[in-house]
């Protein structure tokens, strides 16, 4: 008889989980027989004393057969299933041009994105910025845009891994987030559900990233990148810098549009490029659909030049009800913030750091984010032209643009993002945008 009690004594006491528990102990989340104080009390176990790889492996199986995995078989495509997850952060809008980029280059990218958490930008925010845009096709529908255009991201349905949101839920209340095991077993569940050959993880570290410390960062990298595989799906992860917006913009309509122009090629922000090249380098060379890191960047040099990662981009979102005309017209389409005004620094010196979870946290107050999952976002709002770590500034340099509904929030954004920088006598050492790459054996 299954008694999940003796389950949560077995972790308690450092004893390993079989594969049978693990798939007990999920299938009783999933239909409910297990009590919200069990899985509580076993996240607690985990936290405490961690799992072995192997147990790991069996979590995040067990989570992704608790719904519906996607197949992509039977529609015999002429390349590999390949995906990118980031840990997120600020000005993160990588998956809007990887996305096209790697479908360019001949890779099929089904990618289920999220909604914003905390500070953090969600992908499926940004796009559903797009008038029309339905981040949520029935599965034909999505099967058709992957196939035919190579490229569409939408939302998470509630019955890919449904075990992860109960699990998750009684984590996000009982101080069990921050479990290296349980965050791998969420985020590879819910890839694994869509049926991958390669995923890339991109871990952030820095002052905007959802690990605290580099230390966890690649602790988490390497974890991923070992259950991933083990898990068979061709899993290799970077460490990449989130010490300062990752764009020049941050909001969901201002990032959308500076996706667009980085595709078209109109502006393309250096930090934002090189992570999204090695990004997609590393996609492009698990897929073996280049040879090598050199390979790579000029297949996907020439995807950007050709002007062809940008037109996938357009017929994703026609494809999924936006305007036919979005890459020639995006600036109709997404309406601007009615107050775009600078703010200053106070100061003479150089960029020393930035808070970048309070610059989040500004887009967030600003309205472009949420407190209350039940909250409406207002798209137009956010930051843009933000001074970078190392810049000489003055007392009129504007730190940034704030582009906000109305006064009141105007003077809010202004008072945090100039609590998030501080200006230093003397520049700061330059940080690399990829600080390494993690790769299965
Ligand atoms: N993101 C996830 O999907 N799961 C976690 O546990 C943490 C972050």
């Amino acid at each position: 008889m299954f008694l999940p009690q003796e389950i949560i004594r077995k972790k308690r006491d450092g004893v390993m989980l079989s594969q049978q528990d693990i798939q007990q102990f999920v299938a009783g989340i999933t239909d409910n027989s297990v009590a919200d104080s069990q899985i509580a009390a076993l996240a607690m176990a985990i936290y405490f004393n961690g799992m072995e790889l192997e147990e790991n492996v069996h979590l995040a199986l067990a989570m992704r057969d608790s719904g519906r995995r996607m197949h992509w078989k039977d529609l015999n495509l002429p390349g590999p299933i390949v995906d990118k997850h980031s840990t997120g952060g600020v000005g993160d809008v990588v998956s809007l041009m990887l996305g096209p980029m790697v479908a360019a280059c001949g890779g099929f990218v089904p990618m289920i994105s999220g909604r914003g958490l905390g500070h953090t930008g969600g992908t499926l925010d940004k796009l559903s910025a797009v008038p029309g845009y339905n981040p949520f096709p029935d599965p034909e529908l999505f099967r058709k845009v992957v196939k035919e255009v190579g490229v569409a991201i939408i939302g998470q349905t509630s019955d890919l891994a449904p075990a992860d949101r109960r699990f998750y839920a009684t984590r996000d209340v009982t101080a069990t987030v921050e479990s290296i095991a349980l965050i791998t077993a969420s985020i590879l569940s819910k890839k694994l559900a869509a049926g991958l050959d390669v995923l890339v993880m991109d871990v952030k570290a820095g002052s905007g990233a959802f690990m605290p410390t580099m230390q966890k960062s690649i602790e988490l990298a390497e974890r991923i990148v070992k259950v991933g595989n083990g898990a068979g799906v061709a899993t290799t992860a970077l460490i990449t810098e989130m010490s300062q917006p990752l764009a020049s913009t941050a909001g969901n309509s201002i990032e959308t549009r500076e996706a667009v122009r980085y595709l078209k090629g109109d502006e393309r922000n250096p930090r934002l490029h090189e992570v999204t090249m090695a990004l997609c380098a590393q996609m492009l060379i698990g897929g073996k659909l280049a040879s090598d890191e050199a390979d790579a960047r000029a297949k996907l040099q020439a995807a950007l030049d050709s002007g062809r990662a940008a037109e996938i981009f357009g017929r994703m979102v026609t494809a999924l009800g936006g305007p036919a005309d979005f890459l020639e017209n995006y600036d109709r389409h997404l309406a601007p913030a009615p107050i775009v005004r600078p703010v200053f620094a106070d100061k003479t010196g150089f960029v020393g750091a930035m808070d970048t979870r309070g610059i989040g946290m500004a887009v967030c107050a600003l309205g472009g984010g949420r407190r209350l999952a039940s909250d409406e976002l207002d798209f137009r709002v956010g930051l843009s032209q933000f001074v970078e770590l190392g810049q000489n500034i003055s007392k009129d340099t504007p730190l940034m643009m704030i582009h906000a509904a109305d006064e009141a929030s105007f003077e809010d954004a202004a008072r945090r993002v100039k609590a998030a920088i501080r200006i230093d006598e003397i520049a700061p050492a330059t940080l690399p945008q990829v600080y390494q790459i993690i790769r299965g054996e």
